[in-house]
């Protein structure tokens, strides 16, 4: 049994500090939002992860897990201290560390003992190293020494119980080998891989990581809509190239493009890093512009269909960035809104879980309580996030209620033939002449 202290009780942070805790460890979970705090304490979630409530309260029952907003209560005695904030994009797209910053200000100002301080969030190279300038400088009590280690996060949302259990390795990074090595002791009981690097390379396969994600979404995107000039059906496409053993499968589904709270952010903040250093990371740039356009060409269909969009109402199922998550942070879905409202649409949406999210980072959206009743009378419907209730609808019921029956699929998941046969205009993305 280990003491830990988290962080940051979002995504990352509360899953973290669960899943210590189910490994038998005592563990705080701290975050300045009192809202968040007071929520855990009632055993409400502010956010949505399947599995993750159930896992709260067992914890929770078994007196291993705690929450609070207070440093001094959180901090001393604690063994380590996971920083799992948030690090969203700057104005340039560089990585705004000030929460980072703060947190281990914070840190510095009430920490008593030897501690081992883990970065948890996805930070540019080099920031483990100015967190151990901030506890250097700023620590209060003189003799109390520490060690800082770079542990990136590579748990998916909407799975991130099983990624933290199942993890396919963990990486730490460290200047001193025997606290990277301390830390990987806590990860012992998951049986997984464990890689021991020096700290900055650490903070770089991170974002190596997510770039080369992003670029697999982009690449097949591009291959998509060449599909689409030349007839080609881009899901038999990658599923021919994911046969393949040195390509795989996964991340190749071409779609309205990549979201959410990483990718978007990490391959800007990437692209800045190398730009400020003297690269020109021309990959990554095209990576961005690809994934921007995906969104538009759904827009672009959806125009070549109705003549205009002004004054047309288009139902989109799925706000969530993607399924099971109620992230909507840089979801294609509210791009893809946003466009069409500037064209003059009026927008009818439906998503299982992400509406109270989306509503406060949206506007002049009507939400709608089932898939059903957003189609209700629209001209179009656009399907962005492959929640799995999208899968399997009445679609008679859908095309009987429709004022024109068309079908933008965003995410490629109908098949284009049955949804003719109920009537639809059907446009999937790269899916050859009929049907993209
Ligand atoms: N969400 C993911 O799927 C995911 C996956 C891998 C890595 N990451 C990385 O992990 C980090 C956290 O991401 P997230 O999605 O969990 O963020 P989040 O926005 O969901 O949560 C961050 C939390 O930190 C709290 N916070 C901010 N400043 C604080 C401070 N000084 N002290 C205490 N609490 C503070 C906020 O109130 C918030 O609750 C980011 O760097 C992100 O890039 C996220």
């Amino acid at each position: 049994m280990r003491k830990i202290c988290v962080i940051g009780t979002g995504y990352v942070g509360l899953v973290t500090g669960t899943c210590f805790a189910d490994l038998g460890n005592q563990v705080t979970c701290l975050d300045i939002a009192p809202d968040k705090i007071e929520k855990l304490q009632r055993g409400e979630m502010p956010i949505y992860e399947p599995g993750l409530e159930e896992l709260v309260a067992r914890n929770v029952a078994g007196k291993r897990l705690t929450f609070t907003t207070s440093y001094p209560d959180a901090v001393p005695g604690a063994e380590f201290i996971f920083i799992a904030v948030g690090t969203p994009s700057g104005v340039d797209g560089e990585a705004d560390l000030q929460y980072v910053r703060m947190a281990a200000e914070s840190v510095a100002d009430v920490m008593t003992n030897y501690t081992i301080i883990i970065n948890k969030s996805t930070v540019p190279v080099g920031t483990g190293d100015s967190v151990a300038e901030i506890l250097r400088e700023r620590g209060k009590q003189p003799g109390v020494d520490f060690d800082v280690v770079s542990n990136p996060e590579f748990l998916r949302e909407g799975s991130a119980m099983f990624d933290f259990q199942m993890p396919d390795r963990v990486v730490l990074g460290s200047t001193n080998r025997a606290a990277a090595e301390k830390v990987a002791q806590l990860y012992l009981p998951l049986r997984c891989s464990i890689m021991i690097t020096d700290l900055r390379t650490a903070e770089m396969i991170k974002y190596a990581s997510n770039a080369f994600l992003a670029t697999r979404i982009s690449f097949i995107n591009e291959i998509a809509t060449i599909c689409e000039k030349l007839g080609a059906d881009v899901k038999e496409v990658a599923a021919g190239m994911g046969m393949d053993k040195r390509i795989g499968r996964a991340f190749l589904d071409a779609g309205v493009g990549y979201g959410g709270s990483c990718f978007p952010k990490d391959v800007k903040a990437l692209t800045w890093m190398a730009e400020i250093n003297g690269c020109h990371p021309q990959m990554l740039r095209a990576v961005m512009e690809i994934n921007r356009d995906q969104r538009r060409q759904a827009v672009t269909k959806l125009r070549d269909l109705l003549g205009t969009l002004r004054g047309k109402t288009i139902a989109v199922w799925g706000v969530a960035f993607k399924p099971n998550t109620d992230d909507v942070r840089e979801s294609p879905a509210l791009d893809i809104v946003h466009i069409l409202q500037t064209e003059g649409a009026h927008i009818r949406a439906y998503d299982p879980v992400a509406v109270e999210n989306a509503r406060k980072i949206s506007h002049g959206i009507q939400f709608c309580d089932s898939a059903y009743t957003a189609a209700e009378n629209a001209d179009a419907v656009v399907l962005v996030t492959e929640w799995n209730e999208f899968k399997n609808l009445d679609f008679e019921r859908v095309a009987a209620t429709m004022k024109n029956k068309i079908l933008i699929d965003g995410r490629n998941i109908y098949d284009a033939e049955r949804m003719q046969a109920f009537g639809f205009t059907y446009r999937g993305v790269g899916r050859g002449y009929g049907s993209s």
